[in-house]
């Protein structure tokens, strides 16, 4: 940047105000997202419904969680029916949700909050953080939305609009903890559940990380970014260094065209516990000629070109195999056939998606549907 320009962003870069909670508080007041887990007028809010909230929206869209929510409550309106529950019958309620240690989770808490508290949520972070699937963030929004206790999460979408506020130089993920204490530094006593969700909206809704906004926001005299005019540069962020290539084998089997032979990742590490086709190691050093195939006597074909994939801290190239086999094959230890028209209900992580789609060009309509022989 040219001196004269960044001296006279500087001149530009002194907010007229500076930024408080209760204007951030007005604004929620009327133009809160109306969301079936939140309820207004100061009534008290049923901390199982803000738990069960709060699991679902780990990494999830409002959007997408809606209908989940509904048919959990209307399955389980309690923490006590849902300790009662199957744990297959709270898996099956939550295929298509993702992420499906998260739905283990939720049932082992239930199950504690149960055995341990008698079933009522404890109201402290500390002791929320010691329940299954609770982490940080989804402890101080329970604590602060379900209890009204001076609590503040933060996520990406929080920290995004803390940096601009105060355009905080430092790089994520180094800035984080910079972040997390200014927002702390902002909760109020009181209503600190509604100051949560208020920075949830507006990161939601105002303050999106392209185009923000920044006309009707809330805190526009008090942002910092927005008064230099580079909001959207911020949060800033430590350019990452892109991980080295890994590469493997993926094996597509088809029963009589109908199902697919699919197994479960481990319970840890890198897409835990999700659903994916039989394959080799990723690896740096992945050579084709020491793959070995899931089932043996098979005729395996290759299909043209690779699949890719970038994943948080490398990049992935698979090469996809694919056979056809008999109606009474049966799967390998550990594996399991599955029709093709219910992969919707299996925890399918987007690279398995693109590798299933991958071979299924080139395997013909006709040999889907059960007429291979
Ligand atoms: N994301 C996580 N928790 C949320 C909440 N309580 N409201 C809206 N979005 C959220």
């Amino acid at each position: 940047m040219r001196e004269t320009s960044r001296l006279r962003r500087e001149e530009r870069a002194k907010p007229k105000a500076p930024p408080e909670a209760a204007t951030l508080l007005a604004w929620y007041d009327v133009s809160a997202r109306v969301l079936p887990w939140r309820v207004r007028g100061g009534a008290k809010p049923d901390p199982y419904r803000v738990w069960l909230s709060e699991i679902m929206l780990q990494q999830t869209r409002v959007e997408t969680v809606l209908p989940y929510y509904a048919k959990f409550l209307a399955r389980w309106p309690d923490v006590m029916s849902l300790a009662n529950a199957r744990q297959e019958e709270v898996l099956s309620a939550w295929a298509g949700l993702g992420y499906y240690a998260r739905a283990r989770n939720l049932h082992a808490c239930a199950k504690a909050v149960v055995a341990e508290f008698e079933g009522n949520f404890p109201e402290g972070e500390d002791e929320l953080r010691r329940l299954p699937g609770i982490g940080a963030y989804t402890s101080a929004a329970i604590s602060a939305i379900a209890f009204g206790k001076k609590a503040t999460p933060v996520d990406g979408n929080i920290e995004r609009v803390i940096s601009r506020l105060f355009a905080v130089e430092e790089k994520l993920p180094a800035a984080k903890k910079i972040l997390a204490r200014l927002a702390a530094e902002m909760t109020p006593p009181h209503r600190a559940g509604d100051f949560a969700q208020a920075l949830m909206d507006l990161g939601a809704t105002i303050c999106t990380p392209k185009r923000p906004a920044c006309a009707i926001c809330p805190w526009l005299d008090a942002c910092t970014a927005c008064a230099r005019g580079d909001q959207e540069t911020f949060p800033r962020k430590t350019e990452k260094a892109e991980g080295k290539l890994r590469k493997g084998a993926a094996f597509v089997v088809l029963r009589e065209g109908i199902h697919i032979l699919l197994r479960t990742r481990p319970e840890k590490g890198l897409l835990a516990s999700m659903t994916e086709v039989p394959g080799s190691e990723w690896s740096a050093e992945y050579k084709e000629s020491t793959r070995t195939a899931p089932l043996a006597g098979v005729k395996w074909r290759k299909a043209i070109g690779t699949v890719r994939h970038v994943f948080t801290h490398f990049p992935l190239e698979l090469t996809v195999y694919f056979a056809g086999v008999p109606e009474k094959t049966p799967a390998p230890h550990g594996m399991r056939f599955v029709p093709l028209d219910a992969l919707d209900d299996e925890a399918l992580p987007s690279v398995m998606r693109k590798v299933i789609a991958h071979a299924l060009e080139f395997i013909p309509e006709r040999k889907r549907k059960g007429s291979s022989k």
